[in-house]
């Protein structure tokens, strides 16, 4: 069976309780699943950070953050500095996601700083991409996938590949107002990115795990992680509930255990 990769960004949801029940729920709930095989993430909020990382066994589920500063310190009001988190002992950053990309309008330039930055300093580095709607409708997605994938990656070498994840999420299939890819366009995406990938670092280029998200649920996370170029599932609202993630995790895991065997 190929690596798995299962992991929740819980955006601007959930407070410092909140995120701890759900840790320790989920923790519970997951904790027979095969951790060699299968790697769990959960993106809480800064302020939960601290307190999940105490309640957190991350040989079980990493912990990451949501956004992070290219710069260690300065006059950076508002920022986190790469420092800040390490003191948090948090293993992953997330990058480029598209609500901070088309909210808080982050270029292609600055989340190609912060993912050196993220290197740099030992993080894993999960950077967001995906085109829009319009994008999409104008026949340009793979164009723009190679923008954001050329420019973010422009600094990063090829020793820093085995901390490089990417998580394809087209901007029209995230959130309440999304509609998810069709598991066909979601693997012709990926195998867009696997060969972008590869044009730029080779073969070592084939080994970063790329994530699907964007209205993952129940129904739709075993056809999507069937696919060749799908190594896991970046979910958002069908895994704010310990129990329903628990429940996808399996069933997607199940799904393909029975195409292999
Ligand atoms: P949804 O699964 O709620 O569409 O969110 C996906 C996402 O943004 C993960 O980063």
């Amino acid at each position: 069976m190929k690596k798995l990769y299962f992991g929740s960004n819980l955006k601007m949801y959930k407070n410092i309780r909140e995120t701890t029940d759900y840790l320790i729920r989920l923790q519970k709930l997951t904790q027979d699943l095969e951790h060699e095989k299968i790697t769990l993430f959960i993106i809480p909020s800064y302020t939960s950070l601290d307190r999940a990382s105490g309640i957190t066994d991350q040989n079980q589920i990493m912990l990451g953050a949501q956004n992070m500063c290219w710069e260690e310190v300065g006059q950076f009001t508002g920022e986190i500095s790469p420092l800040m988190l390490q003191e948090l002992g948090i293993k992953i950053v997330e990058l480029g996601h598209s609500e901070r990309r088309h909210i808080f309008g982050e270029t292609n330039e600055i989340i190609g700083q912060k993912v050196k930055a993220a290197l740099e300093h030992g993080f894993i580095a999960l950077l967001c991409i995906g085109e829009t709607g319009k994008e999409k409708q104008c026949g340009i997605s793979d164009e723009i996938l190679r923008i954001q994938l050329k420019t973010g990656l422009s600094k990063v070498c090829e020793e820093e590949l085995d901390k490089l994840w990417i998580a394809y999420e087209p901007v029209w299939a995230i959130g309440v107002n999304g509609l998810p890819a069709s598991s066909d366009y979601a693997q012709e995406k990926h195998h867009v990115i696997k060969n972008i990938l590869q044009e730029l670092f080779g073969e070592p280029g084939k080994a970063v795990p790329v994530l699907y998200g964007g209205s993952v649920n129940l129904e739709n996370a075993g056809g999507l992680i069937q696919q060749p170029d799908i190594d896991g599932l970046f979910v958002g609202r069908s895994a704010w509930d310990a129990e329903k993630f628990n429940q996808l995790i399996r069933d997607a895991t199940e799904a393909v255990n029975m195409e292999v065997s």
